[in-house]
């Protein structure tokens, strides 16, 4: 899909013209990534908001003593991410890592914030971009006082299935442990018991959902 397609299907710059659309799809550029690059880190100043063009990237929180990570969200094609800094002119707020080969688009914050300002109405889109991932935020928050590490993994694995019931996790234990918010082998004794349940099937990272219900109603 066109730059200029997937800009005016996010929600960022949903209200954004036609023209304008056009003029940031101009000014941006395109930025291949191998697995494991990290695009920028928590602190670092900022200058671009990126939009995903194809691949997968992990937006996460390092812990400074041990350096452990916490993967706070997954950014897929058509997902734009790097735009806090813009907003409140602070440093960045995570890092971003991609998790597989993948190309961002990158949109240097200047002809964005002239447009803001010569068009308050446009930001709109940005609170709806915000709202969204506080509800998610809201979301994962509860899940961590009211689900267990086996309810919160269940969750996880039905959020990254997709849908499907074969996939393949686009993620390693380690990161799937970082997003649950658990250790690595609390969460491996979590799909250990699934198995035993013949709930799901596991051969690395492509997995099997054998019974998808009964994955639902133990994440709740
Ligand atoms: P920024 O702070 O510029 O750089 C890190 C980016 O990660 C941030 O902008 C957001 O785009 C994204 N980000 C940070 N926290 C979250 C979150 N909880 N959910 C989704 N995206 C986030």
């Amino acid at each position: 899909m066109a730059h200029e397609e997937l800009l005016a299907r996010t929600d960022f710059f949903g209200d954004a013209p036609a023209a304008l659309i056009r003029d940031l799809a101009a000014s941006g550029s395109e930025l291949p990534l191998i697995r494991g690059d990290v695009l920028f880190r928590e602190g670092d100043v900022a200058e671009s908001l990126y939009l995903v063009i194809s691949g997968r990237v992990a937006i996460a929180i390092a812990n400074p003593i041990d350096h452990r990570e916490t993967v706070v969200a997954l950014m897929d094609a058509g997902d734009l991410f790097g735009e806090m800094s813009l907003l409140d002119d602070g440093p960045r707020s995570a890092l971003a890592r991609a998790l597989e080969p993948s190309t961002v688009f990158a949109i240097p914050f200047d002809p964005v914030v002239r447009a803001f300002r010569s068009d308050p109405a446009l930001l709109w889109g940005v609170t709806r971009l915000l709202a969204t991932r506080l509800r998610v935020m809201d979301e994962a928050l509860a899940d961590s006082v009211f689900l267990d590490v086996t309810g919160r993994t269940a969750k996880r694995l039905l959020e990254l299935s997709d849908g499907h019931d074969e996939f393949q996790l686009p993620i390693t234990q380690e990161e799937l442990a970082g997003m649950v918010g658990a250790s690595r082998e609390r969460v491996n004794k979590a799909i250990a018991s699934f198995i035993r349940l013949g709930w799901i099937d596991q051969h690395d990272r492509r997995y099997v959902l054998l019974k998808r219900d009964a994955l639902e109603l133990r994440a709740r």
